[in-house]
């Protein structure tokens, strides 16, 4: 066997908890809780992460900072975020946060800080994504979508569950290819839902333990990511030039002078990056979808209405009000609540001087409901989206922006849009519950405990 098809248990790139208690970034000029103040504030952002986002915009507004040990500054403002994320973006490098989910992924696309490689993987892989790919993919997810719910009946049902299920088997499918047995699909699925929480968990730990050390946690997750290595060293392979499978596009792919564009472990870090990146964001943002669709009954016949008397092109020309509905539906649960960066040198954002290793935290979900930049933020309100402009602004970032901005975008777009067309032709949705559950910043933003809905047959 090729040494680079070989299991091999996830480096530990964290750096060490000694370091990072050593690093110092001088904070103190920018507001912001200090003290036993400061103490409290963490202990809110254990307790509930995005309560205590929303607080520390209303007690010190567009910028607040929390110095050492967290080194961080957290910002609420278009102007700031448009200078992070775009302006200044070469110094504004992915946040430390990546060297825990580098764990699995490696240097795939979305934790790669290298600006060079980022660069030529960014290109080939966009390829992969853009307009005529994506349209290549439609049938076949649309004839996922169609028969996911087999002879169609009355239910009652998590909806989070389902989606969950429904974007796997489409994944499964575009990313990995057809050829994935149940087996080796439902390991990949539980090896990828366990390996995104325990990174995650670990990122908001001061001091996570290295992996070498044998907890039961560690074991469990040595299991689990040899397992998703071994399936996709073997679907590796077994590829050929003609699958239309992306992780084969990705092996085949050549670059600008006719190179292969990946080696086989860069080909493993990128489709592990696309497995992780879409995990979840796809299904939790449909489960809104439904549920919010579900509690606006007027707006759920307004789409209905329309996916019934169009037959064109999936876009938010030819269908506006499904489109305004999942627009606004990303606005107020946006799969990835919080963006965060990391300034390479010492920069500036309006009067502040901003020091070296700055961790720079974007929580999206904030300002996407911030009374300041919307008229009635807390309403469901999809026709607030005939404003096209709004999809540019800094106070709309639901798949951020500049350089690094979401490259599956397109696909989920067309992936969800394709689900909410099959789905809502069949069935009518109402909610269980008297209102829409408690949501939850847990890898990515998720009901607390599912969604219940009656599906009623149209
Ligand atoms: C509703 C669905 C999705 C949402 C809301 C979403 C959101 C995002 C966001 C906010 C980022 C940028 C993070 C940052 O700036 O730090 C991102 C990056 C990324 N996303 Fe998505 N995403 C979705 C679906 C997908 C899908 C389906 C794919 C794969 C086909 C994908 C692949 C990626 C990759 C590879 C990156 C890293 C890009 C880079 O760093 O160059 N995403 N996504």
């Amino acid at each position: 066997m090729n040494n680079l098809l070989k299991p091999q248990f996830a480096n530990d790139n964290r750096k060490s908890s000694f370091k990072k208690i050593l690093s110092f970034v001088k904070l103190d000029h920018i507001p912001g809780p200090r003290g036993f103040r400061y103490i409290q504030s963490v202990r809110e952002f254990q307790k509930n992460i995005l309560n205590a986002f929303t607080q520390t915009y209303l007690d010190y507004g567009h910028i607040a900072s929390f110095p050492w040990p967290m080194n961080s500054i957290i910002i609420y403002s278009p102007e700031y975020i448009k200078k992070v994320l775009v302006d200044d973006n070469r110094n504004y490098i992915k946040g430390e946060q990546i060297e825990e989910i580098k764990a699995v992924v490696g240097n795939g696309l979305a934790t790669n800080n290298d600006h060079q490689s980022w660069l030529k993987a960014r290109a080939a892989i966009s390829k992969q994504f853009n307009k005529n790919a994506v349209n290549s993919f439609t049938e076949e997810i649309s004839s996922i979508a169609d028969n996911f719910f087999g002879e169609a009946k009355n239910s009652d049902l998590d909806i989070c569950e389902q989606m969950k299920l429904l974007t796997f088997k489409i994944a499964c499918q575009v990313f990995l290819g057809g050829d994935l047995s149940h087996k080796d699909a439902m390991k990949v699925n539980d090896a990828v839902e366990f390996t995104s929480i325990v990174t995650y968990e670990r990122i908001f730990k001061f001091f996570p333990l290295p992996y070498w050390v044998p907890t039961p946690t560690h074991l469990e997750f040595s299991q689990h990511y040899k397992n998703l290595i071994h399936v996709v060293n073997k679907l590796i392979s077994r590829s050929s030039a003609k699958d239309s499978s992306i992780l084969s596009k990705l092996l085949f792919a050549k670059d600008d002078n006719g190179q292969k564009a990946f080696t086989e472990k860069e080909a493993r870090d990128e489709i592990l990056t696309i497995m992780l990146a879409s995990h979840e964001t796809s299904a939790h943002t449909l489960t809104w979808f439904f549920g919010l669709i579900a509690k606006h009954q007027d707006i759920q016949e307004r789409i209905y209405q329309e996916v019934l008397n169009q037959d064109q092109e999936l876009n938010d020309q030819n269908y506006p009000e499904l489109f305004n509905a999942l627009y606004e539906t990303m606005r107020l649960y946006p799969a990835f609540p919080v963006l965060s960066r990391k300034a390479k040198k010492k920069s500036v954002l309006g009067d502040y001087h901003i020091p070296k290793n700055t961790n720079v935290v974007i929580p999206i979900y904030v300002l996407q409901r911030a009374q300041e930049f919307w008229e009635r933020p807390l309403e469901f309100e999809p026709q607030r989206f005939q404003d096209r402009e709004l999809l540019k602004s800094y106070k709309y970032l639901p798949y951020s922006r500049g350089p690094r901005r979401c490259v599956g975008e397109l696909f989920a777009m067309t992936e969800m849009a394709i689900i909410i067309k099959s789905l809502i032709l069949k069935f009518h949705f109402n909610l269980l519950d008297k209102d829409l559950p408690q949501d939850e910043a847990f890898v990515s933003l998720k009901p607390k405990d599912g969604l219940p809905v009656k599906l009623l047959l149209r």
